[in-house]
């Protein structure tokens, strides 16, 4: 088992497999004092709704204290190695994270990319600066993927469907007036494609493909499983059969840093919207998104209050989840 939890990738199918059985464990039984006398450092560059309130949430039901660092705009760190520290950030991520792990007995990072090179943050800096100097485990509560949002899309899609092998996947890009992040859709190719789903990715052209480590990671788990992970333009394709229907935006990679022409070229495209026609298409398909989630123009109405909606089940299972993989990095998966 790794000592971090910043992907899924990481993680193998077995492991993600038991974290889940747990998880649903936890969600059965949510007092358990198994981190009783632990603290854990959630350290926000960005600010969060579900993730926040899961987890500090979560760590109380263990018996664990959460000391919530509020770091964005107030505590700028600086992660590359030999910088000459003359800008904004008063601390490197060498001390920052060597004197929290004095502290505390886990340290989870939220960082979103800067949206501005993507060559730089494709490497996950912050992330990575805190796993190489930290001497205790972290979890990624979003930096580049989102690992903990794709282990609740698992948990819920599980609770729908049972056994998910062979269930066809579709992760359907979606219009939204500001390029978001790419990290919920990098991570439900690897989630899904990693636990044997027919996974298909629906983007309005080659311009949203995915960065290739996450295309290359969900072809080969693909592989490993026997199962499919194919790209389509084609609306009515993607949805023909889908068992499970995955909602997301995010800004076209070739054009990152240019904010206007972004919104330029998925201007087109409102059309991608999940509504009833297209679910109409599917095997009665669910239906989900991470959240926070723009009603009508990401989804319907319609489909967001339909009887197959997942959304608000995939949000609690953020609790269950996280708690699951808190307790296995601090004390192993159970056995
Ligand atoms: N889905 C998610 O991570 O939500 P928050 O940004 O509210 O934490």
């Amino acid at each position: 088992m790794p000592k971090n939890f910043l992907t899924t990738a990481d993680w193998s199918r077995l492991e993600l497999e038991a974290l889940l059985a747990d998880a649903r464990a936890l969600k059965a039984s949510p007092h358990q004092k198994r981190l009783e006398g632990k603290s854990i450092a959630l350290v926000f560059y960005n600010p969060s709704l579900r993730t926040r309130t899961s987890f500090q949430v979560g760590a109380h039901q263990l018996g664990a204290q959460a000391v919530v660092l509020d770091a964005a705009g107030t505590w700028p760190v600086e992660f590359s190695d030999g910088a000459v520290m003359d800008g904004d950030p008063e601390e490197h991520a060498k001390e920052a994270a060597r004197v929290l792990s004095r502290y505390v007995d886990l340290i989870c990072i939220r960082a979103f990319p800067k949206f501005k090179n993507w060559a730089e943050e494709r490497e996950d800096p912050m992330l990575s600066a805190f796993a190489k100097y930290a001497t205790v485990p972290i979890i990624n509560m979003e930096t580049i993927v989102h690992p903990c949002q794709e282990l609740a899309m698992l948990l819920a899609l599980q609770e729908a469907h049972g056994d998910l092998d062979g269930k066809k996947f579709v992760m359907t890009w979606t219009y939204h007036p500001k390029p978001l992040n790419t990290a919920v859709a990098n991570s439900a190719i690897l989630a899904a494609t990693k636990m044997g789903m027919d996974v298909t990715l629906l983007c309005p052209t080659k311009d949203y493909l995915l960065d290739e480590r996450y295309m290359d990671a969900g072809a080969q788990f693909a592989k490993e499983n026997g199962r499919s992970f194919s790209v389509t333009h084609d609306i009515a394709e993607a949805y023909q059969g889908a068992d499970a229907v995955y909602a997301k935006s995010w800004g076209p990679l070739p054009l990152l840093g240019n904010v206007p022409a972004q919104q330029e070229m998925s201007a087109p495209f409102k059309h991608f919207i999940v509504d009833e026609e297209k679910m109409a298409m599917t095997n009665n398909a669910t239906f989900s998104h991470c959240l926070p989630m723009r009603r009508n123009v990401k989804a319907t109405d319609a489909v967001a209050d339909s009887p197959r909606s997942l959304i608000i089940d995939e949000a609690e299972n953020r609790l269950h989840v996280q708690k699951a993989v808190m307790s296995a990095v601090l004390k192993g998966l159970p056995q």
